[in-house]
């Protein structure tokens, strides 16, 4: 949600940022821009539209410098325009800032500053904070590092979030950095020092990385930096080596990012297994949950919560933890629970699922858990994400950068670790090995079986390219399936703007049922288990309306093939690991419909990838 890339060293800055905000694009992309200081003055170029709008305006009116600040905006406060675009100065036009985050107060602050005779060019709450700090400098210029004194006095007046980059004409080479709210890392080079947003936008210059604080100021020029908090007068930061290089976050040959992560599943999922599973004992461990063994045994009630594909994540674990470890599973959108009073005791475990680490809702929903007292478990992607850092223990997916903004191998992965801690949390319980045996197998195969659902791809783009001309659609599935019937109604509205909506497959006949018609396709998650001819009879129902009907089926199944319009095939896998597999097909429907419309797969409409806003 935005991204920042900011640079001062020796390099061709304009090269630095714009090739750092490319790879931060999937934070917004409705405008970007940069300021970079040319030796006189510090030249501002920004335009609304992607960000190679941004590089047609530089190589008409190029900037040169090795000190420079940019972003990429996902709008919150005004529209999409140039004006609105960051950059902005303050009044004196010598500070500019960048901005990612919402100043929540800045109506008042405005007004304030507009009797004091300030004028604004934005819509902007960006354009009152850099006029706030420009005017603190004026209070501050007596001060020994005065543009970071007057941030300091600007941000203890800012009530909201924030990661910003600052720089002034009359401390050219020096950028200071904080953030509240809104992730912001320091790159560490020799001679060159970076701030992002994220590491995908350093990775290709230095792997040396610090994770700033919430509250942590920081001044970075082509000689070092310097990191101060606004509320701590001892304040600890480590060099954090990225283990990932830059190829990790390009596309390859891949037409695009979400393609590429899908055919990655078989990797991602390995690498969420290694070295969690244990033969001998026919259970999987975590090095990383920081809990004992007895400890784990007194969970009597476990909450899941996060936002979107995450969520959904959740939803396959609470039927997964259910059923192997008897343990009541709730999930709770992260956005609620925030804000209610959920009844939780000593004994309640809870888990934050989230790719990035870094949404808003599910920090926020994490600090109220622990602010009572709970024990809050990060499942979380990136490493030095702030979810990751503020949870009392956890589990990392380890499934690489995800860049296409539509959830793809973060989802399995979760649902993976899910199925894992099922395991675990049964055999810490009454499962016996030998079903404990049966489960670790079927994760173990499960890679290859993915494999062998991707090996299948241009079939399943033939199937979804009947279906691109749909208005709307549906998605079933019962039990562990209707969270995957969930997730590929979500994909798909996501990539393709078509509206899609997903039911517990029976929950048809109460009410939805009235929407079936020849212009409805409903997709059918419909494997041969246990609830098989519920499913079967959910389809004669369609049917018997004339709703074209897609089933998700196991292969081998021919019964199923002469009732339903498509079929897509997936292989015959333990019940426990049926619900993540199935998961692949509907990405690669939702994939291929989108590309077929001609949509912006990667980066869609309103959407970006970290919300770190609420
Ligand atoms: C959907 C999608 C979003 C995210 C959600 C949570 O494809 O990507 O629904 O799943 O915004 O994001 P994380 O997992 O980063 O907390």
């Amino acid at each position: 949600m935005c991204g920042i890339v900011a640079y001062s060293g020796y390099r061709k800055a304009t090269e630095v940022l714009v090739q750092g905000l490319s790879r931060l694009e999937y934070r917004g992309y409705d405008s970007s821009g940069l300021c970079v200081w040319d030796g006189k003055q510090i030249s501002l170029r920004k335009k609304v539209g992607r960000i190679d709008q941004l590089s047609k305006l530089l190589a008409a009116q190029p900037v040169d410098g090795a000190v420079g600040i940019s972003h990429t905006r996902w709008a919150t406060h005004g529209e999409p325009t140039d004006a609105n675009a960051h950059p902005h100065f303050d009044q004196s036009g010598k500070l500019a800032l960048v901005h990612n985050g919402v100043i929540e107060n800045y109506q008042q602050l405005k007004e304030k500053l507009m009797a004091e005779g300030h004028e604004f060019k934005s819509q902007t709450d960006t354009e009152v904070l850099a006029h706030l700090v420009g005017k603190c400098y004026e209070e501050q210029k007596g001060a020994q590092s005065p543009l970071t004194a007057a941030i300091k006095a600007a941000l203890v007046q800012v009530t909201g979030t924030y990661g910003i980059a600052v720089m002034h004409e009359d401390h050219p080479g020096v950028i200071v950095g904080a953030r509240r709210g809104s992730p912001l890392i320091v790159g560490v080079g020799k001679k060159e020092y970076f701030l992002a947003s994220d590491v995908t936008a350093l990775v290709a210059y230095t792997h040396d990385v610090i994770y700033l604080n919430d509250f942590d100021i920081v001044e970075i020029s082509g000689a070092g930096y310097h990191i101060d908090s606004l509320t701590q007068a001892v304040n600890e930061h480590h060099i954090t080596t990225v283990d990932w290089d830059a190829d990790a976050a390009s596309r390859g040959a891949f037409p695009h990012f979400m393609l590429k992560e899908i055919f990655e599943q078989p990797q991602s999922i390995q690498n969420a297994i290694r070295g969690r599973l244990s033969t001998e004992e026919a259970t999987a461990h975590f090095g990383g949950l920081n809990l004992e063994p007895r400890e784990l045994r007194q969970i009597n009630r476990i909450l899941v919560t996060a936002c979107g594909t995450a969520m959904h994540a959740g939803m396959v674990g609470e039927y997964l933890i259910e059923e192997h470890a008897r343990i009541p599973v709730e999930v709770e959108f992260a956005s609620e629970l925030r804000y209610r009073n959920s009844p939780m005791d000593e004994n309640t475990a809870v888990f934050v699922v989230s790719q990035s680490g870094e949404t808003a809702d599910s920090l926020a929903a994490m600090r109220e858990v622990k602010r009572k007292g709970h024990r809050a478990l990060g499942i979380c992607n990136v490493v030095g994400s702030t979810i990751a850092r503020e949870s009392d223990g956890g589990i990392f997916l380890h499934a690489g950068p995800e860049v296409g903004v539509a959830a793809t191998k973060s989802f399995t992965s979760q649902a993976t670790i899910f199925l894992m801690l099922s395991l675990y949390f049964g055999r810490l319980r009454h499962l016996s090995p030998v079903v404990g045996m049966r489960i670790l197998k079927a994760i173990q195969d499960l890679p290859s079986k993915i494999q062998e659902v991707l090996d299948t791809n241009e079939g399943i783009r033939l199937v979804a390219e009947k279906y691109a001309g749909a208005k709307s659609m549906l998605f079933l599935g019962r039990q562990a399936n209707y969270p995957i019937a969930m997730e590929g109604a979500l994909k798909l509205k996501e990539i393709s703007y078509i509206h899609a909506e997903a039911y517990p497959s029976a929950e048809l006949k109460h009410g939805v049922i009235a929407l079936i018609s020849p212009e409805l396709p409903t997709l059918v998650i419909c494997p041969q288990d246990g609830v098989y001819e519920k499913n079967i009879s959910n389809i004669q129902e369609v049917k018997a309306r004339k709703g074209p009907v897609i089933a998700v089926a196991t292969a081998g199944d021919t019964h199923i093939k002469k009732m339903v319009d498509d079929v897509i095939y997936v292989p015959e896998v333990d019940p426990c690991v049926q619900p993540i597999l199935n998961a692949i097909p509907l990405q690669l429907f939702a994939y291929h419909i989108a590309v077929k419309l001609g949509c912006d797969v990667d980066k869609p409409r309103n959407l970006a990838k970290s919300v770190t806003v609420e």
